[in-house]
């Protein structure tokens, strides 16, 4: 199994905070963003991990993280996004690295208090397809929501203005190489990105996409409010309070 951290695009939610650097690499309590993702990843045992980074200040990540030995790697793999064309873009920039394995694809600004051995384990034992992870959220309209009839998927909104349920759909990902097939078939959303959404709900309509509830906080922190959140909930964490 393949990790695959996505750490591109311009971060213009977090305009002039990004201006001078990539949003992954700003701080997080006491560390940059990129660091948590990439703990996710080695924590649920992946030691294979490619960075997709993009824009003006790539080369910071390898001064920042070179051969990931701090995080107990040998080496990290680094590819560069041309252009701003979405999450399921970036991804398909890494078909040759993922090369038929199954991957876990992460977001480069998604935070969780746990781990994600569990979900990697149950995705290993799955003989096709792909696992998405869920969390009940107070404003799902920001995020890609599912529909639910009973405890089964029926459809996943991208933003939607009403929202089916309160299960957003996380930015931790589990897919076969399929994948990277599903991908080559999408289209610009209105947004003028590929969408993730999409690629999901192709494993939907193939029957096999599956799903798992994580357990403890999950935040993204791509806005100044969610940045805000991530930086308290990270620093409660650490001095082990509430918020
Ligand atoms: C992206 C995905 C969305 C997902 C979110 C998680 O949103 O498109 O489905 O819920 O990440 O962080 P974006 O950050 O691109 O708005």
């Amino acid at each position: 199994m393949k990790g695959i951290i996505l750490a591109g695009g311009l971060g213009s939610r977090l305009f002039p905070l990004t201006k001078i650097t990539n949003k992954h690499l700003l701080p997080v309590y006491d560390k940059p963003m990129i660091y948590y993702p990439l703990k996710t990843l080695v924590e649920a045992g992946i030691t294979d991990i490619m960075i997709v980074t993009g824009g003006d200040h790539a080369g910071n990540f390898l001064r920042l993280l070179g051969n990931g030995n701090e995080f107990g790697l040998k080496g990290i793999n680094y590819t560069y996004q041309e252009a701003e064309g979405g999450i399921a873009e970036a991804l398909s920039l890494t078909e040759y690295f993922a090369d038929n394995d199954k991957v876990v694809v992460i977001l480069g600004d998604n935070l969780i208090e746990n781990n994600i051995k569990d979900e990697v384990e149950a995705f290993r034992g799955q003989p096709e397809g792909a696992r998405i992870l869920l969390k009940e959220v107070q404003n799902p309209e920001r995020f890609g929501v599912v529909e639910f009839d009973g405890d089964k998927i029926t459809d996943i909104i991208e933003k939607p203005e009403d929202p089916k349920s309160n299960y957003a759909v996380t930015g931790i990902y589990m897919y076969d190489k399929q994948v990277f097939d599903f991908i080559k078939t999408l289209k610009p959303s209105d947004r003028g990105e590929l969408e993730i959404t999409d690629v999901n709900n192709m494993y939907l309509a193939k029957g096999q996409l599956e799903y798992s509830k994580l357990d403890g906080w999950w935040t993204d922190a791509g806005t100044f409010d969610s940045l805000l959140h991530a930086n308290n909930l990270i620093a409660a964490k650490e001095q082990k309070v509430e918020v």
